[in-house]
């Protein structure tokens, strides 16, 4: 370090008595309220900004300097932040982002994001209101999937993360507790999952990480809708069941990620019941939909499930990441991933009652207050407001439906269930000429759509997960596209 920067810095620290609060503190309250304005402003006027824009390989540079050693004055951070980061986000605010199943965060969101940031509360545990405060969004998730007294709930980084503790905790199940200290090459028991060939890969992925083998994943076929093959599974669980494998999982999807198809989660949960296996639903994408009275019915079933994985940043517009696990009997959750240390004590009084803590229920001791901006989502719009923004955009993909079908250089690329439209532009050389598009799409910043593979053809994928879209972002992202597919083809 050289001379200087020990100057600069101990005379920062002692001006601020030696930690890092402000040594100005009205200085950083005007910066503070002025930080607040502009987030106002970037969202208020969000659509006159393009929804993508490609990173200049100089701004892209300024994130390779060298590690700063002394301080900088936090209004020139800000000032970075503002040239560097801001215009350069991944979109998913902007009404014209529908390229993946990403919601659009709220304003609600990003308030509720400042005052947990304030608190820096951890929630591994301990008593404290935090912990209350993810509680209360569990018992209310136990109640929007009608889920019995008893059932466990907690917040994670994403369906990701919730679907690999639901193998484990499925694992736990089949083999027993004793699982987590012989592991799971001891028991003679050879376990083998089931899910659709639509699932997401993060199933394959869970098995991987469990120590299962994603090679013990079978991936049925699905029907015209996308749906999980009801006769083709049953046909594979006797087939494992003849060669001596353990069936012990059966996954089923509420909203491929692909195209938004939901499996048969009743018949799903009668046949996990015939056979004794943990039922678990993926759903990422659209189990939330409880929430909106016209798609609830189709999601019957999912109340069955032993544990469900969804997502609050994706459909309810949480701000990342908020995803959450719910378990039917919590017993099984603390089974699974409980492990008393002496460092965690419980006592019956003082700050360390409250037992059991959230992190007895999973992996993580040391957790953010994710639980603060679902809280104040779910009492600031009410479930109701929620599950309306979740049909509107299944209105919006059903209008975008008919646009495709009235535009003759274009065509729908699979049925249109949920949120989410695939179609194509014309052409002969369909898969170049598509990726082109979307390519071209995102780097115009008019829209961003996606690409995915149906039936080992491209597609153009355009979700409808963020609250602010609108019929006039999706007539212009066809207009965009069959602009872009006539420049190309001509
Ligand atoms: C069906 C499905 N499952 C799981 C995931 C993974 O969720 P996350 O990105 O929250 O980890 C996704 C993501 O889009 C998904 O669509």
């Amino acid at each position: 370090m050289t001379r200087d920067v020990r100057d600069e810095l101990s005379a920062v620290s002692e001006s601020a008595g030696g930690t890092l609060d402000p040594a100005d503190w009205a200085d950083t309250r005007a910066l503070g309220h002025r930080m607040l304005d502009d987030m106002f402003d970037y969202l208020q006027d969000i659509r006159q900004r393009p929804a993508w824009q490609p990173i200049p390989a100089e701004v892209r540079g300024e994130f390779r300097a060298a590690l700063p050693s002394g301080p900088t004055d936090m209004a020139t951070v800000y000032g970075e932040f503002t040239r560097l980061i801001l215009p350069f986000s991944s979109g998913n605010v902007h009404p014209a982002f529908m390229g993946w199943v990403q919601g659009g965060g709220s304003v609600t969101g990003m308030l509720a994001e400042m005052l947990a940031g304030g608190l820096n509360a951890n929630l591994g545990g301990r008593d404290h209101i935090p912990i209350e405060v993810e509680r209360q969004v569990a018992e209310w998730t136990r109640q929007m999937f009608g889920f019995p007294e008893g059932a466990a709930g907690l917040f994670v980084t994403g369906s990701s993360m919730a679907n690999f503790m639901a193998v484990l905790i499925a694992r736990t199940a089949a083999l027993g507790p004793a699982v987590r200290l012989t592991g799971v090459t001891f028991p003679c028991k050879r376990l083998v999952a089931y899910t659709s060939r639509a699932a997401h890969g993060c199933i394959a992925k869970a098995m991987d990480m469990s120590g299962l083998g994603s090679g013990m994943l079978r991936s049925i076929s699905t029907d015209e809708m996308h749906r999980i093959r009801i006769s083709e599974l049953r046909r594979a669980i006797t087939a494992d069941r003849d060669a001596g494998l353990t069936p012990f999982l059966l996954v089923g999807t509420a909203g491929t990620v692909d195209i938004g198809a939901i499996d048969d989660l009743d018949e799903l949960s009668d046949l996990a019941a015939e056979e004794g296996m943990w039922f678990h639903v993926d759903g990422a994408c659209a189990g939330l939909g409880v929430l909106a009275p016209d798609l609830a019915p189709r999601l019957r079933g999912v109340e069955r499930a032993d544990s469900i994985a969804f997502d609050f940043h994706k459909w309810a517009q949480v701000q990342y990441d908020a995803g959450f696990l719910l378990v039917r009997d919590g017993k099984r959750q603390l089974e699974t991933f409980a492990a008393p240390a002496a460092y965690l004590r419980r006592e019956s009084r003082g700050m360390s009652a409250g037992s059991p803590w959230p992190c007895d229920y999973g992996p993580d001791l040391s957790r953010g207050f994710r639980a603060l901006k679902t809280w104040f989502t779910l009492k600031v719009y009410g479930t109701a407001q929620l599950g309306a923004v979740m049909s509107r955009t299944c209105e919006l993909a059903q209008y975008l439906k008919r646009r495709v079908e009235q535009t003759p250089e274009l065509e729908l690329a699979a049925p249109v269930q949920l949120n989410i439209v695939c179609f194509r532009y014309r052409s002969a050389n369909s898969d170049v000429v598509n990726a082109e598009i979307v390519t071209r799409l995102q780097e115009s910043g008019v829209a961003v759509p996606s690409t995915t593979l149906l039936e080992g053809q491209l597609a153009i994928r355009a979700a409808i997960v963020n609250h602010r879209t609108q019929r006039c972002d999706l007539d212009a992202l066809l207009a965009a596209v069959v602009k872009s597919g006539n420049a190309i083809v001509v």
